[in-house]
């Protein structure tokens, strides 16, 4: 799907379908001319169509420059928000999809409660990520017909809502990239098929990049990355990227965990839903999706990647349960779950950021089970070491229309990974199972400030949503942009 800019009305735009967001409440004009405003007299007077949130109808102009209008509810103009006009965008692209037209007129709406360039990148946002569609591999893909969409702007609001849509695109086809990595069956997206894919990301968007392997992690003493690695037969990547926009400035970091198949290990996971753990990289997609948006939009600001990855397999080299190793830090870690995994190869991966001269570290990963259980998809969790970090967060989340609740983190934690033979346990038990796992993490974080995402949970929806459809969500991609992005605004 191509997203095209157009100033002007609506019904100047030839296309196969106009779309077009209506409050709730809007009363029809029998006496107009405008052959939209004809086309729905019949559906406003007969109340068929009322204008409630998400509410869409198709109508049919005549003598127009588009045969069919699909009209979308906006709900109460008090009620609206960029995350309800990504919806509004959405829901009218997904019935343009079942209507099997080849393009599209939306006009941009909402901008009169919202900014011009805020309504723009909500609509287009919306529009792209409810037009994506994963076949993987089947040999009859669906045929999707709508290949054009057409945003309309009046002229007053044209500079802000050409600059919003550019930032919508780049912000959605970074999600759209996370969600496909994230589907990617593991033996078509190993650890070395994620790095490759990470070089081709750099060099097209202009991003540093520079790929570790077992070699150089050896060197540095990356014990607790290769810990993990050393059961599987797919050698590990530590994937550096860098965009440094502001040079001299700060570093600002985004880390993310690249598990590209999770069997949990010799501690192993049962089969049911075994297959799922496939996507226990969406916190590495995630970050790479955020360095495309950022290679793209080129922000004043310093920001690197570090993406680890590996698989987590059983073989008779592997890690096992009461074994010690030690990552880069120094710092002892004993083997209790060879599931809990995600933080031995982000104990790495932080503690390599910050060599690397981070001063704010955000990682993403889908790292427990009991944030998945604690938020049922709902919400993503989250702790952090510094307020101002977390409050760059939620302004970035308000943004985004992403949710995540904080998680309290307490000294009385560190007991529940206490260990009698090294410096900590890789596993805090059950209870508290999400603040422990990302107090773990927080360990080899020496000096910087320090966020981590827990996207076990929200990286997949198993129902359809106003403009995500089921499967994988791309969680964080665009949240970590938006951070990403507001460091040139910070320093
Ligand atoms: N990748 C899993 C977490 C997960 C579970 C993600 C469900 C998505 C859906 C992670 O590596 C894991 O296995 N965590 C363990 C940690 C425990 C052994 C301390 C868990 O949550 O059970
Ligand atoms: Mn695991
Ligand atoms: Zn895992």
């Amino acid at each position: 799907m191509k997203l095209h800019f157009a100033v002007g009305q609506l019904i100047q735009q030839k296309a196969d379908a106009w779309i077009l967001g209506l409050y709730e409440g809007v009363e029809a004009k029998p006496e107009s001319n405008c052959p939209a405003e004809k086309a729905m007299v019949t559906v406003l007077t007969e109340k068929d169509f009322t204008g409630k949130l998400y509410e869409t109808t198709v109508v049919y102009p005549v003598n127009a420059n588009a045969k069919k209008m699909i009209l979308v509810g906006m709900g109460k103009p008090a009620d609206i928000t960029t995350e309800k006009m990504r919806g509004v965008a959405g829901a009218g692209i997904r019935t343009a999809l079942k209507l099997g037209v080849a393009s599209a007129a939306m006009l941009l709406r909402g901008y009169d409660v919202l900014c011009p360039k805020m309504a723009a990148q909500a609509m287009v946002e919306g529009a792209v990520l409810a037009g994506y569609n994963y076949d993987g591999f089947k040999s009859k893909p669906k045929e999707i017909k709508l290949t054009d969409v057409t945003l309309v702007s009046y002229e007053t609001e044209a500079a802000k809502a050409e600059a919003g849509m550019k930032k919508g695109v780049a912000m959605a086809a970074g999600t759209n990239m996370a969600r496909t990595l994230s589907a990617m069956p593991a033996n078509h997206l190993t650890p070395t098929d994620l790095a490759e894919k990470a070089v081709r990301v750099a060099a097209a968007n202009g991003l540093e990049v520079n790929v570790l392997d077992r070699e150089d992690m050896e060197e540095m003493n990356m014990g607790c990355l290769l810990g993990v690695a050393q059961g599987s037969v797919e050698p590990p990547k530590m994937i550096v990227m860098k965009h440094m926009g502001n040079p001299g400035g700060d570093i600002f970091a985004l880390v993310g965990k690249g598990i590209t198949f999770d069997s949990g290990g010799i501690s192993l996971k049962p089969g049911a839903g075994m297959e799922n753990m496939k996507g226990d990289m969406a916190g590495a997609a995630a970050v790479l999706g955020a360095m495309e948006v950022i290679g793209k939009l080129k922000p004043h600001a310093n920001i690197i990647a570090v993406i680890a990855a590996t698989e987590n397999m059983p073989d008779g080299g592997a890690l096992k349960p009461g074994d010690v190793i030690k990552g880069m830090t120094g710092k002892s870690v004993e083997i209790i779950s060879t599931d809990a995994e995600g933080r031995l190869v982000l104990a790495d991966a932080v503690a390599y950021a910050e060599k690397l001269g981070a001063k704010k570290i955000v990682d993403s990963a889908t790292l427990t089970g009991a944030c998945a259980r604690a938020f049922g998809g709902v919400y993503a969790g989250y702790i952090a070491t510094c307020e101002d970090l977390s409050k760059e967060l939620q302004a970035a989340a308000e943004l985004t229309g992403e949710r995540y609740w904080r998680m309290p983190i307490h000294e009385e934690y560190k007991d529940m990974y206490k260990s009698a033979v090294a410096d900590i346990k890789n596993s805090g038990g059950a209870g508290g199972g999400m603040q422990t796992g990302g107090m773990i993490i927080a360990e080899f974080v020496d000096k910087a400030a320090y966020v981590h995402l827990d996207i076990a949970g929200t990286s997949a929806t198993q129902t359809d949503k106003p403009y995500m459809s089921k499967g994988f969500t791309g969680m964080s991609t665009r949240t970590m942009a938006e951070m990403a992005l507001a460091q040139a605004k910070v320093d």
